[in-house]
């Protein structure tokens, strides 16, 4: 946590890692604790398109979910992107095992896929368990969450990051056109967990943290 809070002090550094919402601007936001609606949008106008990409396909449904309570986007977040996640990984790190060992050979071959997702998984895992030890329930029960959600956050971040690789390793989710059935499965299933990891951030980024902030502000 103390590593998050002084590199907020270093604003450029956080951008150096491709964080959407932290700038310089966000980090107002926070202080201030301002609905989020204007500000996200006012910062999606200045941002690169990769980063665009990031947060387009979630605006529709953030729509819909910013009517919830924190509380029920928080059973909506466990069931709907945390159980899912459990069951995704395994799942792709075995196949991207098997595709790796049976097509060493092909010059498509995702080498060292298998190993970046064990590590995003380890990752995604301890972010998980962090949010539904300590933040999520503290966020129930209107407690301080400022601290938890940078850290958080910036998890987020390096998530994006590890997502970033997977699209390296695999040169954009491309499979080959002699792709045996388990590379295109893999492949799939990659795309959809990177759908929803993207929606899972965003929802929590520019949702749930955000309703967390102005509850705290006005419970302060
Ligand atoms: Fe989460
Ligand atoms: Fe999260």
């Amino acid at each position: 946590m103390g590593r998050l809070l002084s590199a907020h002090n270093d604003t450029t550094g956080i951008r150096h890692h491709g964080l959407v919402i932290i700038t310089p601007t966000s980090l107002g936001r926070i202080d201030l604790n301002q609905r989020s609606s204007s500000q996200i949008n006012r910062l999606k106008i200045g941002m690169q398109p990769a980063m665009k990409e990031r947060h387009l396909p979630l605006q529709e449904h953030a729509m819909t979910l910013s009517e919830r309570s924190p509380s029920e986007l928080i059973d909506h977040i466990l069931a709907r992107y945390h159980a899912i996640h459990r069951q995704q990984l395994p799942e792709l790190i075995r196949l991207a095992r098997r595709v790796e060992q049976v097509h060493d050979t092909h010059v498509q071959c995702p080498r060292g896929l298998a190993d970046h997702l064990e590590e995003l998984h380890q990752a995604l895992e301890s972010h998980m368990q962090k949010e539904e030890s300590v933040l999520f329930p503290r966020i129930k029960r209107g407690g301080t969450a400022r601290g938890p959600i940078a850290v958080m956050r910036f998890e987020h971040d390096e998530h994006h990051e590890a997502l970033d690789q997977v699209m390296v390793l695999t040169r954009d989710l491309q499979a080959p056109a002699d792709a045996c059935t388990t590379w295109r499965a893999l492949y799939d299933g990659l795309r959809e967990f990177r759908e929803d990891l993207v929606q899972h951030m965003q929802l929590e980024n520019d949702v749930l943290f955000e309703q967390a902030l102005v509850q705290e502000a006005r419970h302060g």
